[in-house]
């Protein structure tokens, strides 16, 4: 019997977790496969008793279940614990360990962005995937801003990881704009900021990786476009060394999401 992992979430059908792991698990030979597990939130909580009963070696944790999950796991990373929200799941011995690797895939782009002094950073959003970002932007010591739809939100998070907060009408100049919203994600699919602002800005980081209008106009006006499947290749590859124990083939990875 191979192995079985999953992503799990809802919606999940965008998801390009299964080719990208399925293709690595073939290229290394290992008895693995991986599917995706599409999750009414209602009933997530039978998902988990199949977790919990031992069904997965390792799960991916995608919207919304990020900070839900981690009511179900027995111990928590230190960075899932300081980001308070969870993208991995696996097994040490019979204890459920919840891990968060998308601040990984998140640093590694954000390292690259600003490697010739372009410090300033704005985030949008205050979800889990935001969480994720203040976290390694914070680790690179970035300059950085925090904006969302819900301000309330905004500013508890800003307070959390002691950054800016700043109105979504009224943004400052800065030289990488982040999308940690799931604006583009299921049928809503608009520009969160304008288009005005957005054209003194250098780099965009989309999270959402399904083509949305911000990647669309970001590449239009000539912005440099870094497409969330970066960080899904980073923050998979992660995953794929915690369950297997080997080196992620990350050009087979790459490959098998179209990068
Ligand atoms: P995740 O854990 O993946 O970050 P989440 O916790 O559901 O997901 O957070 C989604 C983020 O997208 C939130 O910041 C949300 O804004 P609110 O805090 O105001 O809800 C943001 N978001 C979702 N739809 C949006 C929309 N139509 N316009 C602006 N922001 C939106």
């Amino acid at each position: 019997m191979p192995k079985k992992c999953c992503v799990v979430g809802f919606p999940v059908g965008h998801s390009l977790s299964p080719a990208m792991h399925n293709a690595a698990f073939k290229h290394l030979g290992l008895d693995f496969v991986y599917e995706a597990c599409e999750v009414d939130p209602r009933n997530f909580v039978d998902f988990m008793d199949r977790v919990i009963d031992g069904e997965f070696h390792g799960v991916s944790v995608t919207v919304p279940f990020k900070q839900t999950v981690m009511d179900y796991v027995n111990v928590l990373s230190p960075c899932a614990k300081s980001i308070d929200a969870v993208n991995t799941l696996f097994f040490d011995g019979k204890t459920l360990v919840g891990e968060n690797t998308d601040w990984f895939g998140i640093y590694m782009i954000l390292k690259e962005l600003v490697r010739f002094k372009r410090r300033r950073i704005l985030i949008y959003g205050a979800g889990g995937a935001a969480r994720s970002a203040l976290y390694a932007a914070k680790d690179l010591d970035l300059d950085i801003f925090l904006t969302n739809r819900t301000k309330s939100k905004g500013e508890k998070l800003a307070k959390d990881f002691d950054v800016k907060y700043c109105d979504p009408i009224n943004l400052p100049e800065v030289d990488v704009f982040v999308n940690a919203t799931s604006i583009g994600l299921s049928g809503q699919n608009f520009l969160p900021v304008s288009e005005k602002w957005l054209r003194r800005v250098e780099s965009v980081f989309d999270m959402v990786y399904t083509g949305t209008i911000l990647e669309q106009t970001a590449k239009k006006i000539g912005c440099k476009v870094i497409s969330g499947k970066k960080m899904l290749l980073y923050q998979g590859a992660k995953q794929f060394e915690i369950w297997t124990g080997e080196a992620a083939p990350i050009r087979v990875m790459e490959k098998a999401i179209g990068l």
